[in-house]
């Protein structure tokens, strides 16, 4: 039962984004259940899961998050952890304390890039203890029809963690596929090329 955890140090770089479509995805091709460690709870108010398990989709972090996760962990393959936008928030020190693999969606441009630096330490810090665990960068929003700009390659290379090959376009339906309560899954043909992203990256993810 792989942990995957969307953690970052900021708002807006598509955790929540990620997360909901991810496990959704997940759900299709296994079973998936989404934790959402974020107080805020934008996840759970996005409610888009229906494809995972109506009684039981969408669960809110537990303040003893190994002890909540111990009964989804024997019925469900995946387990997906939305995080809050920062690193040093307790919830996201347990969830990493946890997990297999923390996922970091990161916008192409060079300064969120350097900003990564928070999110590397915490990884590095949490491996102290779990040491299981991997870290994947995920380059989200890249405009469509253009690549990464040298600056941006040139801040990835300077990143200590590696780099999905799969990066997300910046797509309209990823944005109002949430303003419909849905995942991109569920958007039908508006939602093809976006779901075809995420099953690249799940397929990438599932390697590790
Ligand atoms: N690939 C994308 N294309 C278009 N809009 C996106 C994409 N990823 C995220 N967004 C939008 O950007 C905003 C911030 O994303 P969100 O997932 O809430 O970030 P976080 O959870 O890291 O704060 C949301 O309005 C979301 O719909
Ligand atoms: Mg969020």
């Amino acid at each position: 039962m792989p942990v995957i955890a969307l953690v970052g140090n900021k708002g807006g770089a598509g955790k929540t984004t990620l997360s909901v479509n991810l496990a959704a995805g997940l759900a299709k091709q296994s079973t998936a259940i989404f934790i959402d460690a974020d107080p805020q709870g934008s996840a759970i108010q996005w409610n888009a899961f229906t494809v995972i398990d109506a009684s039981n989709s969408v669960l809110e972090a537990s303040e003893d998050l190994s002890v909540q996760l111990d009964q989804p962990s024997k019925k469900y393959e995946y387990i997906v952890v939305d995080c809050p936008p920062s690193v040093s928030a307790p919830q996201t020190i347990s969830v990493l304390e946890i997990s297999d693999l923390a996922l970091i969606p990161v916008q192409p441009s060079p300064v969120d890039l350097w900003a990564t630096v928070h999110t590397e330490k915490a990884v590095q810090q949490a491996r102290q203890s779990n040491t299981k665990l991997q870290a994947l960068l995920v380059i989200n929003q890249l405009e469509t029809r253009t690549t990464l700009s040298r600056l941006v390659r040139d801040a990835l290379a300077e990143i200590d963690l590696p780099v999905a090959k799969t990066a997300l376009r910046r797509r309209a339906v990823f944005r109002n596929s949430a303003l419909e309560g849905k995942n991109v899954f569920e958007m039908g043909r508006r939602g093809i090329d976006a779901a075809r992203e995420i099953e690249q990256l799940i397929h990438e993810v599932m390697k590790i």
